[in-house]
């Protein structure tokens, strides 16, 4: 953890500068200032599997929501968000009998803020008071998750303020990543109404330069692989597409995933009552794909097409893993089409806009693969691009993209990096 102002990124200078500014009403601060911060992620593959039990294989990428301010005496959190220009307070006290009644009287982006300070004091820690400028340049709304990144970064700047260490029940304690990572997702949960999983809040704390994660959702257990992928570019295009009924289309997936894991369960309990997997099935993540292919005739079709897609999902993250360490990125390459073909067509939470840049990569040579990414109807795609085409790509986005859609296109390339960190500033 970086611990002086020359480790200081960017973003959090910047935000620091402001908080000079902008809160100049004579309070009697309690410590130095400094800045904590959290990255956005990308994910390599695994989608929709993080709430199946399942595996993901995320990275952090080179953008933070970050904080920068100082401590207070009394319990009041106080913010300024770049990004809204705009205040937002309320009290880390009382927390979380009063919850709702603050959430309703804050702005929408400072809920997700609110939801974690709430969670952390669930879990036992007390976090101080502090006044603090929001900022970071992880886009917002563009698919690579900047309310898991804003999450992680108030876990963050709850300990800086707390004098680097939580405070639980007088004791000073200290959280693992995984655990700000479920109490975060839980945060992400209640501010959002979106019953998500951990990828993005577990990808955003276990960040590390150079390093993708394999992550067993279901046991918290994590390994790093070496994501170095010479002459290839992670690139990231927002299709700039509204979310519209993202949450009661992810809240349904989540519940079919489940009615489906429910059925096989049954159906694979009623066919091998010795085996001893026929006992043990609680989640998709349970069902190999030898099994499915048995018993799949015996589901509902919609929660076949559902399951299929998860099951496979599954097995692709797998199998990426070995490729990575193989570095075989034209054979990742060609799961991340797969993934896409599984989202659009069984999973179905694609869109025009996510099909649409897609296709465009599809036509452009050097394109090793390409996919929606995140939960979908909307957001970004990943592709995985040789360097010398990331420019016919971009090309080929600014030219096709706005007639076929309406809309125009971001493109970002991100590099593997790590995690949540914070800094005195002196
Ligand atoms: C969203 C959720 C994650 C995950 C992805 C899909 O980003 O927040 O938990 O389910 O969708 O993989």
């Amino acid at each position: 953890m970086a611990n002086d102002s020359a480790a200081f990124l960017q973003p959090a200078q910047a935000a620091l500068a402001q908080f000079q500014l902008v809160f100049t009403d004579g309070i009697e601060y309690t410590g130095p200032s400094g800045a904590a911060w959290a990255p956005g992620r990308v994910n390599l593959i695994g989608e929709h599997t993080d709430y199946n039990d399942g595996f993901v294989l995320p990275l952090a990428v080179d953008r933070v929501a970050t904080f920068a301010g100082r401590a207070r005496p009394d319990r009041i959190i106080r913010l300024w968000s770049i990004h809204f220009q705009e205040f937002a307070q309320f009290s880390s006290e009382g927390l979380p009998s009063n919850f709702e009644q603050q959430r309703a009287s804050i702005p929408a982006w400072a809920r997700y803020i609110l939801a974690v300070v709430s969670e952390l004091t669930k879990a036992g820690v007390t976090p101080a008071g502090f006044d603090a400028v929001v900022g970071g340049d992880v886009p917002l709304g563009g698919g690579m998750s900047s309310s898991a990144a804003l999450e992680v970064a108030t876990a963050q700047a709850c300990a800086l303020f707390s004098e680097g260490r939580f405070v639980i029940g007088g004791m000073t304690a200290t959280l693992q990543p995984m655990q700000v990572a479920a109490i975060c997702q839980h945060a992400e949960q209640i501010a959002s109404d979106v019953q998500c999983g951990i990828l993005d809040q577990a990808a955003s704390c276990l960040g590390k330069p150079g390093k993708a994660v394999l992550i067993d959702c279901r046991s918290s257990e994590y390994r790093y692989l070496p994501f170095a992928a010479p002459g290839l570019s992670l690139v990231v295009i927002d299709t700039s597409k509204r979310r519209e009924l993202a949450t009661s289309a992810y809240n349904e997936r989540r519940q079919q995933c489940e009615e489906a894991a429910r059925l096989l369960g049954e159906i694979i309990l009623a066919h091998e009552p010795e085996e001893e997997y026929a006992h043990n099935i609680r989640a998709l993540r349970d069902v190999t794909p030898a099994q499915f292919e048995r018993y799949a005739s015996d589901l509902p079709a919609l929660l076949r097409r559902r399951a299929g897609y998860v099951i496979g999902e599954d097995a692709r993250v797998l199998q990426t893993v070995k490729l990575l360490e193989a570095n075989a990125f034209a054979e990742i390459g060609q799961l991340l089409w797969q993934t896409h073909a599984g989202l659009r067509d069984d999973y179905e939470v694609s869109c025009l806009e996510l099909d649409t840049l897609v296709e465009i990569a599809q036509r452009v040579p050097g394109v090793l693969g390409s996919r929606m990414m995140g939960g979908g109807f909307g957001g970004c795609t990943i592709n995985l691009v040789r360097d010398d085409a990331v420019d016919a790509l971009r090309q080929a986005v600014e030219q096709q993209y706005p007639t076929r859609t309406g809309l125009q296109a971001s493109i970002d390339i991100c590099r593997a990096a790590g995690g949540p960190g914070y800094a005195w500033a002196r």
